[in-house]
């Protein structure tokens, strides 16, 4: 879980480059950060904590050269420590390299390395690496060769970019397992993990596959096998601007994102006609499954409602981590659904492998390349944009579009086609009730514990809303179905706890209503999420934030989101949190 990348420029210096391209990359880890550049010879700058801070100690915009590679880490072998920050060089400090990935066999390589007089100066896999290169080189490889070589060694997963100062004007990248990009610039050339890195300098990319190599130079890029042919690869033109990967005057990139929300399910919804087309093509399935994590799960429980209540296919839902364990039972016949924003969570795509077996599989989207889509039988994308806040907030329910349009298109209900319109106007109603929403949350924000509960499409909504509060207030939610209160945690309800009650119009409304007295009755401060007009709901509240319009239980998932959404971004900021960068998180979990 990190972020690489690398360039080289015709006519300015990298480093503040590299140093502009990391910041927009700071969401995949921010436990250090390091760059390396070259003129004549290579000059490493890097150390732990935040960008920002190492800037300050470190000055990393003043390196000479015009080319370099940086990195930002989350660490996974080795602590947070400045030896342990990429870029990792070999004894001689003439290579240097930055990593994404788990390298399996380190050890074993290590300890071959170190016998044959090697010597390392950190504990991490990654720093196998420049020591294989070197080994190589000095047995008379180039840079390439010796770069090829070491990967062969190498066992795991991998995006690095690799420089020389022996052949200077060149920076080597390669992809195994991790996510890796080439920006095509004017004279200036790119790698990078994804595409927001790079914007603002190039919107034409390349997406590296698996075991392909890329060389960049003075003269171009060159994409190779790893056998050493040329391959020609499409450039794809990118039409997120690099504002959209900016925080456009927000101050933090989760708000910015959930006031995107209606955008991006209004975007989504323009994919109608490709999931027709997509739907057209299914043969008869007669079981429907569903694999995701974390937020992405929570999208896919709406998923399971909606199929079974639409169309009558029973429908599971897994957990990706769990899926091995109930892979059993799949067939031609079951349709596996990933739903993942990023493409590259490790847990989902090893689901996906399994699946691809045995069943016909389709992964719903966010990251436009990602690995998920590119090995998934099929694939809808949900046109959300850059998501860089970690909390996931507009990919949801861009993935809760994809769903229903899902559903919606292979039950056929025109209707219904026409409903889903309505939804981003209804977002926007929650939106403007950010103010009233901002103070609910300075009003409960030193609570200890929370409780969110729902019922049918309402619950998977409650299990988010305890997501986002958890993730980055640091205050303990849970997620309920309602039903479930009394067969025990309303053992955990008194005096003032709050509850958060999801309460659309609507089948299950008057149970839900049940919950309620059951939970004031404890002493509960109850925080509804209800129609304006439901005064009943109203009289039995601490607080409520209501929609103008009646939304029935039905579209509920997709605009009661928000105001939960915007109540844990709000207690957040008021307990001194940066709700974009929760402590312990990373937006892309890239490994088991
Ligand atoms: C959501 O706020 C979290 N960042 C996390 O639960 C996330 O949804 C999960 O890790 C799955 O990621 P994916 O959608 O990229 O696969």
């Amino acid at each position: 879980m990190c972020g690489i990348v690398a360039c080289i420029l015709k006519d300015k210096q990298a480093a503040p480059v590299l140093l502009g391209c990391v910041k927009r990359l700071e969401y995949r880890g921010y436990d250090s950060v390091g760059l390396a550049t070259s003129s004549s010879k290579i000059k490493v700058k890097k150390d732990k904590g935040k960008i920002g801070e190492v800037q300050k100690k470190l000055e990393l915009t003043d390196m000479p050269g015009k080319m370099g590679i940086a990195h930002v880490r989350w660490a996974t072998h080795g602590l947070p420590t400045r030896e342990n920050a990429h870029p990792h060089t070999d004894c001689k400090n003439r290579i240097a390299v930055v990593h994404n990935g788990i390298i399996e066999n380190y050890k074993e390589l290590r300890d071959e390395l170190r016998e044959e007089g090697h010597v390392f100066r950190s504990e991490t896999d990654t720093e196998i690496i420049p020591h294989l290169i070197e080994k190589y080189m000095d047995n008379g490889s180039d840079l390439e060769e010796a770069t090829r070589l070491a990967t062969q060694d190498i066992r795991g997963s991998y995006a690095v970019a690799v420089m020389s100062s022996d052949e200077p004007n060149k920076i080597i990248g390669v992809r195994k397992e991790s996510p890796l990009i080439v920006g095509v610039g004017e004279g200036n050339y790119f790698i990078a993990s994804d595409v927001p890195a790079i914007l603002p300098h190039t919107n034409q990319v390349i997406y590296l596959n698996d075991n392909e190599m890329v060389i960049l130079s003075k003269d171009g890029v060159t994409v190779k096998n790893m056998d050493g042919t040329v391959i020609t690869k499409k450039i794809d033109l990118i039409d997120w601007t690099p504002d959209m990967a900016e925080k456009g005057g927000y101050n933090h990139f989760m708000l910015k994102e959930i006031h995107e929300e209606p955008d991006a399910v209004k975007k989504t919804i323009m994919e109608t006609s490709q999931i027709k087309k997509m739907v057209e093509t299914f043969p008869k399935f007669n079981r429907i499954c569903f694999v995701a994590c974390g937020t992405s799960y929570h999208a896919s429980m709406v998923g399971k409602y909606l199929f079974e209540s639409l169309i009558g296919i029973p429908t599971d839902v897994v957990l990706a981590s769990e899926f091995e364990f109930s892979a059993g039972a799949l067939d031609e016949k079951t349709l596996v659904i990933f739903i993942s924003q990023s493409g590259e969570t490790a847990d989902t795509l090893k689901a996906l492998r399994t699946a691809n077996k045995k069943a016909e599989t389709l992964a719903i989207v966010n990251v436009l390349g990602s690995t998920a889509t590119r090995e998934a039988d099929h694939v809808i994308y949900t046109r959300a944009g850059p998501e860089i806040g970690v909390a996931a907030t507009k990919t949801y329910v861009s993935q809760l579009t994809c769903i229903y349009l899902l559903a919606i298109c292979m039950n056929g209900n025109k209707k219904l086609l026409k409903e889903i319109e309505k939804i981003p106007d209804y977002m926007r109603n929650a939106i403007e009730k950010e103010d009233h929403i901002k103070e609910i949350a300075e009003k409960y924000k030193d609570a200890d514990d929370f409780f969110f509960i729902g019922r049918g499409f309402s619950y998977p909504t409650a299990m988010e809303g305890a997501l986002k509060l958890k993730e980055i207030t640091y205050i303990h939610g849970e997620g309920y179905a309602a039903g479930e209160l009394k067969h025990g945690p309303l053992a955990l309800i008194e005096d003032d706890v709050p509850v958060v009650v999801v309460v659309p119009p609507g089948e299950s409304h008057d149970r839900t209503l049940g919950n309620v007295q059951e939970v004031n009755a404890r002493g509960a401060s109850v925080i509804a999420v209800g129609s304006c007009k439901d005064n009943t709901l109203k009289s039995q509240s601490s607080d409520i934030i209501g929609f103008e319009d009646e939304i029935n239980e039905f579209w509920s998932p997709l605009p009661y989101v928000v105001p939960l959404q915007l109540l844990s971004y709000h207690m957040s900021v008021a307990r001194g949190i940066d709700p974009d960068k929760p402590k312990n998180l990373a937006k892309c979990v890239t490994v088991e």
